[in-house]
């Protein structure tokens, strides 16, 4: 696994992360049922990235998959781990995000989040209020970095004008070779900036790790070319190719995974395999 400081926070994260999103019906089972659906599984999963040397996790208060990342870090070195989680918009009200901040710290049985995160932008309460209470957690030492996800361009802009203390750290976004989007404007802004760019659905939520038969021959012919494994790896390995300020974070449920995510890192794509993979791939939104 190679490492890179993560944005300016001084922290080396793995390039790889591991997200922690299980589906709707998983969410809904474990919010009404206290049910986590092969916990297990998720939890051999967690432990295999973190002793593979992945040490970035992403949750969020509505993942209700906190509680397992409590489970996966409990007893390891928690200076040593990054733990990004989010809040919902229906938390954006001072007071709301500092309680909301104080449960997700409880169901992560963590003393400080690493990086606390807008979930998504809302369109009811003013940014200022929002980055007011941000900035409040990091004073109170509940949080050590603020990030956004899912901000426009320009609500990006605005998100890092209402800082008043502290620089907005990163943005997570849907990025993927299908998806790319956010080459446009919102990663060289990151990069001119050192925001770092959670890449979500890294994998196009799976799709992008399906065709690993040879049906693409540009993928296989630069899978082979590195000495990568399947197309999940040269998906993952095209968003750390494209900048330093790029760090994926494919979910994590199935041990084989995320031990061959954490294998990533040493290969890097040149302009014209990258080029190659973009005519393979047109964006569905660029
Ligand atoms: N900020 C947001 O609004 C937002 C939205 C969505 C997601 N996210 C975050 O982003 C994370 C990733 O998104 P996602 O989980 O939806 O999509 P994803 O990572 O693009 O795709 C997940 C799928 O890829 C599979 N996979 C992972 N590694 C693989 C490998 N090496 N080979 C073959 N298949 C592999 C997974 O299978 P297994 O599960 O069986 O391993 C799963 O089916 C989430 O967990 C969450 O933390 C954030």
């Amino acid at each position: 696994m190679k490492y890179r400081e993560f944005a300016r926070t001084g922290f080396k994260s793995s390039v790889i992360g591991m997200g922690t999103y299980y589906d709707f019906g998983w969410i809904l089972t474990a919010s009404l049922f206290r049910k986590r659906l092969n916990e297990q599984g998720i939890l051999k999963s967690l432990n295999t990235g973190l002793d593979s040397g992945i040490n970035l996790v992403d949750t969020a208060e509505i993942y209700a998959s906190e509680p397992i990342v409590a489970k996966a870090i409990k007893g390891r070195d928690r200076e040593s781990i990054f733990i990004a989680t989010k809040a919902f918009p229906t938390h954006y009200r001072r007071e709301k995000l500092i309680r909301a901040c104080e449960k997700s710290l409880r169901r992560l049985n963590a003393s400080y989040i690493d990086l606390y995160q807008l979930h998504i932008p809302s369109r009811r309460v003013p940014i200022a209020e929002t980055m007011g209470a941000m900035e409040e957690l990091v004073d109170r030492g509940l949080i050590r970095h603020i990030g956004i996800s899912n901000f426009s361009m320009s609500g990006m802009l605005e998100a890092e004008k209402s800082l008043k203390k502290y620089k907005l750290t990163s943005t997570q976004m849907n990025y993927n070779l299908s998806h790319r989007q956010v080459e446009k404007e919102i990663l060289p802004h990151c990069e001119e900036n050192g925001i770092a760019l959670l890449a979500y659905y890294p994998l196009g939520h799976g799709k992008l790790a399906g065709n690993s038969d040879g049906s693409n021959t540009v993928v296989m012919d630069i899978a082979r070319k590195h000495g990568l494994k399947s197309s999940a790896q040269v998906a993952l390995t095209y968003l750390l190719s494209r900048s330093e300020s790029v760090f994926p974070i494919p979910r994590a449920r199935t041990p084989e995974h995320v031990a061959e995510n954490a294998q990533l890192g040493e290969s890097s794509f040149d302009k014209d395999e990258i080029s190659k993979l973009q005519s393979a791939f047109p964006s569905a939104d660029a």
